[in-house]
């Protein structure tokens, strides 16, 4: 278990990952599936169609409903799902933040109200670990603070310290909880996250100290959220040396595919976006030529698929014209459909990743898609 460097092209990294639940070929972008379902209608099964390998979850949202603890009770997040490959668990620290109405951070963790039912909740590092276990989850992430952007430079550095303090915590109790008896997955796995908001100093340094514990992998948290892209490229370039070159690195909740090129040049393995089921359900569809909108009046008689580049299930069978229609009619099967294929298009594109850095033409296929895909047409 574990992951190997296969190849590298300057930065860039192809690599395998082993888990428990099978091996992820890297680069890899996980498919989003907050509260254990992909946004848009589509099941496991259909997972498997778009070409997943990975599919993510939210502690926080599972937490609050059914809970944890049902979830243990019926096998855990594989059987309760039926997905037998790789699940990543966020960890609830970002959640949290931006999404629940946030009481109180102490040493110990965070108070804040449930979006549901408003209940107070508790969750620190020992929670999150304990509710991730329950999942049994392939990887969980560490218990962290993600500062809102912008921040002041006294406030990062002192939740950058706190962020470490949990994450020792998380490891402590990971460990623990992984040789009870009764744990569903006892090879969970643990990734730290890098924080330090947009402070090179700070970022690296967090980075250092965390590059020191052992763990299964390395995340950079805390970006995209409102920072130029700029920014966002330059801390990876900064703290990407001081991560371990034998670990997986997972750049959280990015991005465009223009982003997912910039960081795989820049040596991130890992990915994870909403974007692309967001922005399917929207009518943004991407396509190899730029991203379209079904919705334009242009498409009412174009009888030809999304993207004739496409191999996936909508475009192999249905027209533009017709996804546009069920979408216009707010028809579930216009939003499962185009789903389908923005998610084909990105785990797709991690193929054309994999295989360009494998035959040394990624910096010339990045170059000639990174403007490109972006790209309103
Ligand atoms: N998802 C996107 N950014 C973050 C982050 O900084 N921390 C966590 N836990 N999840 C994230
Ligand atoms: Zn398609």
């Amino acid at each position: 278990m574990g992951y190997k460097l296969l190849k590298t092209e300057n930065k860039a990294r192809r690599g395998e990952f082993s888990t428990v639940h099978g091996t992820v070929q890297t680069p890899c972008f996980m498919n989003v599936a907050t509260v254990a379902a992909i946004k848009g209608g589509l099941s496991t099964v259909d997972l498997k169609e778009v070409g997943a390998q990975v599919m993510l979850c939210n502690t926080y949202h599972l937490h609050v409903r059914p809970g944890d603890d049902k979830v243990k009770t019926l096998g855990g997040l594989h059987k309760f799902t039926n997905w037998d490959r790789p699940i990543l668990t966020d960890s609830g620290g970002f959640q949290v933040f931006s999404l629940a109405k946030l009481n109180k951070i102490t040493e110990d963790g965070v108070t804040f109200n449930s979006h549901v039912d408003g209940r107070k909740i508790f969750m620190g590092p020992e929670e999150s670990m304990q509710i991730q276990s329950n999942l049994g989850s392939t990887i969980a992430m560490a218990f962290d603070e993600c500062v809102a952007n912008p921040a002041k430079y006294e406030y990062s550095k002192e939740a950058c310290a706190r962020t470490l303090r949990w994450l020792e915590r998380c490891k402590v109790e990971m460990d623990r909880l992984n040789s009870l008896p009764d744990t569903i997955n006892k090879n969970q796995m643990l990734f730290g996250i890098n924080q330090g908001c947009t402070f090179d100093d700070l970022r690296v340094e967090h980075m250092k100290e965390i590059a020191k514990m052992d763990l299964d992998g390395y995340a950079i948290g805390g970006l995209a959220v409102g920072e130029p892209k700029e920014d966002m490229y330059r801390i990876i370039s900064a703290v990407e040396p001081f991560a371990p070159v034998d670990k997986p690195r997972y750049l959280m909740g990015v991005g465009t595919p223009g982003n997912i090129l910039e960081g795989v040049s820049r040596g991130v393995d890992l990915f994870d976006c909403v974007m692309p089921a967001r922005n399917a359900r929207h009518g943004q569809l991407f396509t190899k030529k730029g991203i379209i909108n079904i919705n334009n009046a242009k498409y009412i008689l174009d009888d030809h698929p999304i993207d004739e580049e496409c191999q996936c299930p909508t475009c192999r069978n249905y027209s533009r014209a017709y996804v546009r229609h069920l979408l216009k009619a707010g028809e579930m099967l216009g939003m499962r459909l185009a789903v389908m294929h923005n998610l084909y298009f990105y785990n797709n594109l991690m193929t054309e990743i994999r295989e360009n850095i494998d035959n040394n033409s990624f910096e010339d296929y990045k170059n000639e898609y990174v403007d490109r895909l972006d790209t309103r047409i």
